[in-house]
């Protein structure tokens, strides 16, 4: 079957019908009922985001789902089940846990995340990659942002599911997740067909900075004239769901508005701490990194601001180099 009318989709949805459930009348729902309350979410929130519980025990949504071999096998290829390559066993990928549907733009579930109640590891489960589940493709909450937008101006790119959960609580109604992914240029492209505008704000910790500087070598290549892209960065130790929470939702735009810095400002700001450009060394070492970079940019009229932006860091005059030959994509 094609991926239009995969078999994968109704058993995806009937097994996000199930956590919902499971989440209202399970015999332990109020441990993850409790847990939720804790984090700050009320049950209007959990319900438009669809979180679910998948009970303890090794087999509660198999045998919902499935009667027999051949329904258990469709369960396994959907990756909710999981069959041990050894001892043939099957048993549910996911146990004890909330659960956070993933939806696709058209509202599909293609899969899940799950989180454990307490602080066991690992804290999050994904499901693996399916016929209709690309990790790398998909941008967790844009469904539910696009619901709740009649108009999307803007979309907030974090990394995580309780970031986008927790920041539509307080009403930031516009955030979308990569999943513990590289923001992909496949992500971009599916942001710019829907906003002109996307800012990033991930976690204010080692991983968060990384992950900024590999998202703006993502976006490069999507930089056509007359879109933005800026970068938020957290204090240390917080991530949007802890600072929404603390700060609340007015203190969270205003240092959004304040504190995002434009692509540009952060490429060169992050290339002059690597390359400072205070003696004609570092200017040249500073316009080593920067050119190949900078030719990625499509937009012409960026790409020329940019280039100007270089040569007065440098005071070279750029145009006089002889052409740069082509230019892989750097990747550190
Ligand atoms: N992640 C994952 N597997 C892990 C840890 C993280 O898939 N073992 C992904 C999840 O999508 C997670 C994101 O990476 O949401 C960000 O990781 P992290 O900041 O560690 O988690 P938080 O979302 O902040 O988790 P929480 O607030 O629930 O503790
Ligand atoms: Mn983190
Ligand atoms: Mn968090
Ligand atoms: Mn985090
Ligand atoms: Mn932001």
């Amino acid at each position: 079957p094609s991926r239009q009318d995969s078999p994968l989709y109704p058993v995806l949805e009937n097994a996000a019908a199930f956590y919902r459930q499971q989440l209202r009348h399970h015999a332990q729902r109020k441990r993850a009922v409790d847990y939720l309350q804790q984090r700050g979410l009320t049950g209007q929130i959990a319900k438009l985001y669809d979180i679910g519980f998948a009970p303890p025990g090794w087999n509660n949504l198999m045998g919902h789902l499935a009667t027999d071999n051949t329904e258990e096998k469709v369960l396994i290829e959907a990756g909710l089940v999981v069959e041990n390559p050894d001892s043939g066993k099957r048993y549910d990928r996911f146990r004890d846990r909330i659960t956070f549907p993933i939806r696709d733009s058209r509202g599909r579930v293609i899969g899940f995340g799950g989180r454990v109640l307490g602080d066991d590891k690992p804290k999050y489960l994904n499901s693996p990659e399916t016929p209709v589940f690309h990790k790398g493709r998909e941008l967790y909450g844009l469904y539910e942002a696009r619901k709740q937008n009649r108009q999307l101006d803007d979309i907030l790119v974090v990394e995580g599911y309780m970031d986008v959960i927790a920041l539509a609580q307080h009403g930031v109604t516009n955030a979308v997740a990569t999943l513990g992914t590289a923001t992909s240029e496949e992500h971009l492209k599916r942001l710019f067909r829907i906003v002109n505008s996307v800012v990033f704000c991930f976690d204010g910790d080692n991983a968060g900075r990384q992950a900024a500087w590999r998202a703006l070598q993502s976006c490069l290549p999507a930089l056509e004239d007359g879109r933005h892209v800026r970068f938020m960065f957290l204090p240390e130790g917080q991530d949007p769901d802890s600072l929404i929470r603390s700060e609340g939702h007015d203190a969270f735009r205003a240092r959004m508005v304040q504190q995002a810095q434009p692509l540009t400002d952060y490429l060169f700001r992050h290339l002059a701490e690597e390359a400072p450009p205070d003696s004609l060394e570092g200017k040249a070492h500073l316009a080593t990194l920067a050119l190949p970079l900078i030719e990625q940019v499509p937009g012409s009229l960026l790409r020329r601001l940019l280039r100007q932006s270089l040569e007065a860091r440098t005071g070279m005059d750029l145009d006089s180099l002889p052409a740069a030959p082509p230019v892989e994509p750097t990747s550190a």
